[in-house]
């Protein structure tokens, strides 16, 4: 394991535990990708860049170098002297002029993982390799590096630029991390969405020309994920070699593959280049984020374990991540604006009642904000809701017994504000333009360090003045008219990114100054739910749907990368108010324990059946937590696929026990008991199945018809083998309805 130089074959071999990478230097100048995949070990595997084929290399036949620019698969393609796929790097002189091209100049490889200044970085103990190249015409050092960990199968690449020459330098695109190999029969892979649907998955047969996904939204957004993966065409969950990038930032991206005349691939991520331009004064650099690459050779399952154990060993920094999260109420769904402190209190005794934790004071706290037209920015707490101010309130929600969160939307600006009426320039424009409203707010601009004082400000002296122990950051909006009054002319193609150092900043200020703190990130749902975010917040809201069966493919889309115990869910109130689906209990609750958990409905007027039903439902989130948050999970039916039912189950790592979650969405007339089969326990070991929610069960047993209920009671307790059940399959019975749910438990014995 490890990374190492082999000086004869100009060649590096970057190694994981399962996989390899490697690069080679052509004609000491040119930095081409080789390999990447099962781990080969082999410093000979040079030839597989084809050198040897014409147009052959420039030092041979420079008449043809541009057949030989646009076919070399390079580690980093720079735009404007011969390669027309897409690039990774374009940069203007001072005099106007654009073209770059990377020569190798060196390497070094550091016993360790490096952190990124002002942006999130994954961490641990690792090596690193960096190639240095330089484009000697225009002046500019170029340093590609490339991580990797003990434990971790992904390699983290990223990019740093510096200007060595005498004059700025203008960057019009870096992107942080390309992957240039041949393209066999694949399948592309994307996260596709909207409000209220987040990161559904999208697969498609990858065709000639180039296949994007992006945002310019100024968040990674609702519409589009930073993910892209590549999959052997008759790849599944288990089986098929899988190429995957994932990008550790919350603003614009481009993700793209490209499938070009030689049946070549090239898949790129980074900034998108769209309203992007940085000016490199001499002497000065530029960090891009990383970009995380995970290679799995036993399908999307394999890739999705990696990138959990990855962001939980080497990206989330929060002292909750291994703990159990206090159970929440939030009153958004249950009171939206209209609440003061007496409804508060009444929901956090309700509350107490049922085993819950912590009240959630949503929006319409602060200033005269009673429905989303006004106040964002005005950050006083509006004492004709919570009479006596919110150091009474949360004194008294604390003598109930429950801790106490609170919402705040910091970036955000409405135009009915006292803040806006005194500073009108800080919120993001272009001059002579009336703003685009979304939501009837504006967004503040972070470019501006005393704009990012106040935002910062706003929060932190309403934390030092109570006892609170969480905050849900929310971000409602997209940016528009990106302009900074505080940026010079040179430097206005900076404000999106700046934006985003802003945002960063402001987390990091944050994490510091109140080290206990549980945030939860948010923006109108999961439109900001990313790697990047997960460096300041070890959970993020995941879709403002919380449906359960809608939810069954956000989080299934979600969980494709990210750990189930970063993924906001609550249970909510029924008919569910996006879509007016009609859901049992049980299972919102079920849905709800594969992410962080949660209540979001009022607690004081749902039916007493329901209500009966929390102290069973926190039970099992106490069993449970634990197993959700730190095991594997593999993925074992899915709705969007069968039409019928989804189906999902978490291992612990040490194989000892697993949860397996099944939904039957959709009832079906004339079948016998459907067959799964479950995934990564011990062949050899002896499972004790354990069946949840006996009493229910029990209940159900007892009406007329309760043949179904009264068998899987009878199953509780049966063994099997690891192999009987992954070999031979688990057998469920048809339930009584649709939307019905059931959790199984199996114990090593
Ligand atoms: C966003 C969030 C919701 C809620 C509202 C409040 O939509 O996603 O959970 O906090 O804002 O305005």
């Amino acid at each position: 394991m490890g990374i190492l130089f082999h000086k004869e074959e100009q060649l590096f071999q970057i190694i994981t535990p399962n996989t390899e990478y490697c690069i080679k230097i052509v004609d000491q100048r040119y930095i081409g990708h080789v390999y990447y995949g099962r781990r080969l070990e082999d410093p000979r595997c040079g030839y597989l860049l084809r050198t040897a084929e014409p147009p052959f290399t420039p030092s041979v036949n420079q008449r043809e170098k541009g057949g030989f620019m646009d076919s070399f698969p390079f580690e980093y393609p720079a735009w404007g002297v011969g390669d027309y796929r897409e690039s990774c790097l374009n940069v203007r002189t001072e005099a106007g002029y654009r073209g770059c091209e990377l020569v190798y100049e060196d390497y070094r490889i550091l016993d360790e993982k490096p952190g990124l200044p002002g942006l999130p970085a994954t961490f641990g103990k690792g090596q690193t390799l960096e190639i240095i190249c330089k484009d000697p015409v225009i002046g500019l050092k170029v340093i590609l590096c490339y991580s990797v960990f003990d434990d971790s199968d992904a390699i983290i690449r990223s990019v740093f630029l510096e200007n060595l020459s005498q004059q700025p330098l203008y960057i019009e695109k870096v992107l942080s991390a390309c992957l240039d190999m041949d393209a066999e029969e694949f399948d592309l892979l994307t996260l596709n969405g909207a409000w209220g649907r987040e990161r559904c998955i999208e697969q498609n047969p990858l065709s000639y020309g180039k296949h994007g996904i992006s945002s310019v939204r100024g968040e990674s957004s609702h519409q589009e994920h930073p993910f892209l993966a590549v999959m052997e065409r008759r790849g599944h969950q288990d089986q098929g070699q899988v190429y995957a990038m994932n990008f550790v930032y919350s603003g614009n991206f481009l993700a793209q593959a490209e499938k070009s005349q030689f049946n070549s691939l090239r898949m790129v991520m980074g900034i998108h280049p769209e309203g992007f331009e940085w000016m490199l004064e001499p002497g000065k650099t530029f960090a891009s984020p990383e970009a995380v690459c995970v290679y799995s050779d036993q399908g999307l399952g394999k890739m999705s374990r990696i990138f959990h154990d990855l962001y939980r060993n080497h990206l989330i920094r929060s002292p909750y991540l291994h703990t159990k999260r206090p159970i929440l109420i939030n009153n958004w769904e249950a009171t939206y604006f209209d609440f003061d402190s007496e409804k508060l209190i009444a929901i956090a005794k309700e509350a107490k009642k049922s085993g819950i934790e912590m009240l959630v004071m949503d929006d319409g706290w602060f200033g005269n904000r009673n429905n989303d037209d006004s106040s964002l920015g005005d950050w006083q707490v509006n004492e004709e809701k919570l009479k006596g101010g919110l150091k009474a309130l949360t004194d008294s929600v604390r003598a109930e017994g429950l801790l106490f969160g609170i919402w705040f939307e910091p970036e955000m600006i409405s135009p009915d504000s006292r803040l806006y009426k005194s500073h009108p320039d800080w919120a993001l424009k272009l001059p002579g333009r009336e703003g685009t409203l979304i939501r009837a707010q504006y967004v503040l601009d972070l470019s501006r360090p005393e704009v990012v004082d106040y935002a910062y400000e706003s929060v932190a002296s309403i934390l030092r003045s109570c006892d609170i122990s969480y905050v849900k950051w929310d971000m409602n909006r997209q940016l528009t008219d990106v302009g900074s009054i505080y940026l010079d002319s040179a430097r206005q193609g900076e404000c999106f990114h700046r934006y985003v150092l802003g945002v960063y900043q402001l987390q990091e200020r944050l994490i510091q100054e109140f080290p206990d703190l549980l945030l939860e990130n948010c923006s109108g749902g999961g439109a900001r739910f990313d790697p990047g975010m997960l460096y300041y917040s070890p959970q993020i809201w995941c879709s403002d749907d919380m449906d359960p069966v809608e939810r069954l493919s956000i989080q299934e889309g979600t969980a494709l990368i990210y750990p189930l115990g970063t993924i906001g869910a609550h249970v909510c109130d029924c008919p569910n108010h996006t879509t007016g689906r009609t859901t049992p209990f049980t299972t919102r609750g079920h849905v709800a324990l594969a992410g962080t958990f949660g209540y979001e409905l009022d607690i004081t007027s749902i039916s007493k059946e329901d209500r009966e039903q929390i102290p069973e439902q926190i039970r099992l989130y106490h069993k449970y937590q634990p197993l959700i948050r730190e095991g594997d999970y593999y993925r074992i039916g899915s709705w969007r696929e069968t039409k019928k039912y989804d189906c999902w189950q978490v291992v612990s790592k040490d194989q000892k026990e697993a949860l397996v979650t099944y939904v039957q969405v959709l009832t079906e007339p004339n079948y016998r008991s459907r067959k799964l089969y479950l995934k990564g326990l011990n062949p050899k070991a002896e499972y004790r199945l354990e069946i949840e929610d006996q009493k229910a069960l029990k209940k159900r047993a007892d009406e007329k018809n309760g043949n179904v209920a009264r068998r899987l009671l009878e199953s509780d307790g049966q063994v099997y083998s690891g192999r009987l059940l992954m070999q031979g399959g688990f057998l469920i019975q048809r339930l009584e309805g649709d939307f019905q749910s059931l959790l199984f438990h199996f114990v090593q014995v």
